[in-house]
């Protein structure tokens, strides 16, 4: 098996991490990975937020973990009612891929940067995880608020279309869930 594919197969989404914060050269290369995806129109439409601030991480949490609490989703409202839960799980870093929303597909392309940057950062062993609390907790007027409270703005027409944490793993990566069976149709 290749690298490239050894890598796709073994990434998995952690919820556990240590506290260090991954060198400023490795944050890089995966924002970089980001910038190399594909995009429509090649707009590269999207934005890099990289927080790593942990006063600010913590209160970002607190935000979105009400956010499910509040939410219709029940499976939602009972993890967030689990007294240990952590939404960022006490990851050092959490990166928001924000997109032109006046672009052509700026929610494709954010997410395609943010699939590159998952994969990029598994290939450098720096573990990682999607967030989709973030797009819930920007998605209401109340929302955009904490982030606006908090300083944490984007540019100018961009609204968050992904966003990951990212830190070293403090368990042994788990086997992959399998994966559907019956999910594929050949016509030709
Ligand atoms: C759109 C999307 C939203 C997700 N949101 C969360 C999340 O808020 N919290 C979380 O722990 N995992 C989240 N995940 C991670 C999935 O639970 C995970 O990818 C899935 O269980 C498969 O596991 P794997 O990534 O280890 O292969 C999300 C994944 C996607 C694609």
């Amino acid at each position: 098996m290749n690298e490239t594919i050894r890598t796709i197969l073994e990434r998995r989404s952690i919820r556990t991490y240590k506290t260090d914060i991954p060198d400023e050269k490795i944050v890089g290369q995966i924002l970089e990975a980001g910038r190399y995806a594909p995009s429509a129109m090649n707009q590269q439409s999207w934005h890099f937020t990289v927080i790593r601030d942990r006063t600010l991480l913590e209160a970002l949490d607190i935000a979105c973990k009400k956010v499910f609490l509040e939410s219709d989703v029940e499976a939602l409202r009972e993890v967030a009612a689990r007294p240990d839960f952590s939404v960022f799980y006490q990851a050092p870093v959490l990166v928001i891929v924000s997109g032109d929303n006046t672009a052509l597909a700026p929610r494709y392309d954010c997410t395609l940067a943010m699939e590159n940057m998952l994969l990029a950062a598994a290939s450098l062993d720096i573990s990682s995880c999607w967030m989709h609390s973030i797009m819930m907790l920007y998605s209401t007027e109340k929302g955009k608020a904490v982030f606006r409270d908090l300083g944490i703005t984007f540019p100018e027409r961009h609204e968050p279309y992904a966003a990951a944490v990212f830190g070293y793993s403090a368990v042994a990566l788990p086997d992959a869930e399998p994966r559907k069976e019956g999910d594929v149709t050949f016509i030709g």
